[in-house]
């Protein structure tokens, strides 16, 4: 099938590579003309892993190209997927205008029947809203479906989640796309859930916002356990397995960031109070989600005698999970901006994420000095640290671990002062 993905992000890139894979032709648009030339070049333009190796993979044996120029990509495919961001408006909830933006330009350019499937997260009712963008656009009146259907890769493991999804969901009303859509992807193994297309938008939203719950459900927990001296770990390891509950999601941190679930909350929060039924669990979830970073700061300054001013801290990891050079809704960037405004003498290291300064210095170069050490992103990297060497470089020998993350009773061994996330 000949398929056109509008928006070359992390969804419209994987999804694109993935279909190249299942041996479909792609195209992809974009109208960023440097992410263009660097995906025709084979480079992409932000990092995950394994998805660089499939992209030179498919532009050499041309199953992948990419394009600027939407009239002729939208004439000359079948099945048109909308990627783009739907970045969170400031009243919470989703701003359609980059997916307003693709459907208008789909129904001016097309001149036979296609499928337009919505990929990126959308609110309930946006399948019906494209269709009228795509109708009101369109000069003469040619027939088109549109199908909802969302995806569920992670950054840092897109491309392992995009080959193995747990579920494929199908929403559309038309037996045609529903058609088109199961041929689609006909080599994938998992459960296919069709449905209409409101309830697959909901879907998605549901899938976040209960994974944002579990965690926030967790980090709560955890402020309990610290009061109570209780190792949250031992807790969460032990309902985890529970078949009813399941491990997955249930690491005590510093609050759940990325581009997704704070946004996609957020937006769950909004449709629920427009309708006059408000979400209050959710409601809560977002609200302990704020208040993670604060409990965490306050265990820091409590350490450190109350006062930060003129300490060296050392933050360790600043994309908001392991993986991704994502900083998007990163805790870290809020203990960053906490500490800086506590007047703190700030270090900070990622093993992949850009600093300001445009420099990598090594985790030696960054804690030389430190009187403590915050560690803020899961990265393997920090997960093996020689310790032993890292401590007669620091001023102090503070580890505040975010993450419970490191072996707490090595690094207790080693003489440090060791604070994690209710990890007694
Ligand atoms: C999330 C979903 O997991 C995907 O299924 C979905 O497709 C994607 O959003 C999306 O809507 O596009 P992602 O944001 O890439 O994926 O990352 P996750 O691995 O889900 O992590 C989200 C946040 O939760 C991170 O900040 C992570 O550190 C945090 N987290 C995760 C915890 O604090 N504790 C945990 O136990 C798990």
């Amino acid at each position: 099938m000949k398929i056109l993905i509008v928006g070359t992000g992390y969804v419209g890139t994987t999804t694109g590579l993935i279909f190249c894979e299942m041996g479909h032709q792609v195209t992809g648009l974009d109208l960023d003309e440097t992410k263009i030339k660097a995906l025709e070049a084979g480079k992409l333009h932000f990092y995950e892993p394994g998805l660089e190796d499939l992209l030179i993979k498919h532009i050499a044996a041309k199953n992948i190209s990419f394009t600027k120029k939407t009239k002729k990509a939208v004439k000359e495919n079948d099945v048109i997927f909308i990627c783009v961001g739907t970045p969170q408006g400031t009243d919470g909830s989703a701003d359609l205008t980059f997916v307003k933006n693709v459907a208008e330009s789909i129904g001016k350019n097309m001149d036979n029947y296609k499928v337009i499937v919505t990929k990126s997260t959308v609110p309930v009712g946006t399948a019906e809203l494209v269709t009228k963008w795509i109708s009101e656009s369109q000069k003469d009146k040619i027939p088109f479906d549109v199908v909802s259907n969302p995806e569920f890769l992670r950054e840092g493991s897109a491309v392992l989640d995009a080959l193995n999804p747990d579920r494929i969901v199908i929403g559309t009303t038309s037996e045609k796309a529903r058609g088109i859509m199961r041929d689609l992807y006909k080599d994938f193994h998992c459960p296919i859930v069709e449905t209409n297309p409101r309830a697959s938008e909901m879907i998605k939203y549901a899938a976040n916002s209960f994974l944002a719950l579990k965690i926030s459900y967790i980090n709560e927990l955890a402020r309990l356990c610290n009061r109570l001296q209780i190792n949250v770990n031992d807790v969460s390891k032990a309902i985890g397995l529970d078949h009813r509950i399941g491990p997955h999601f249930l690491n005590a941190g510093l609050g759940y960031g990325g581009s997704c679930f704070p946004k996609d909350v957020s937006a769950l929060i909004q449709i629920a109070r427009q309708i006059g039924r408000p979400m209050s669990i959710l409601e809560s979830a977002a609200k302990v989600n704020k208040e993670q970073t604060d409990y965490f700061i306050e265990k820091i300054k409590q350490a450190l005698g109350g006062n930060l001013q003129s300490k060296t801290i050392a933050v360790l990891g600043v994309a908001f999970k392991a993986n991704t050079d994502d900083t998007r809704e990163a805790p870290s960037l809020v203990i960053i901006k906490q500490l800086l405004e506590e007047k703190v003498n700030l270090r900070v290291h990622d093993p992949i994420v850009k600093l300001a300064s445009g420099q990598f210095p090594t985790v030696a170069e960054t804690v030389t000095g430190a009187d403590a050490v915050v560690l803020c992103t899961d990265w393997d990297d920090y997960k093996t640290l020689d310790w032993a060497s890292l401590k007669p470089l620091m001023n102090q020998s503070y580890i505040f671990d975010g993450r419970n993350m490191i072996d707490k009773s090595l690094v207790e061994s080693l003489g440090f002062n060791y604070l994690g996330v209710a990890n007694h």
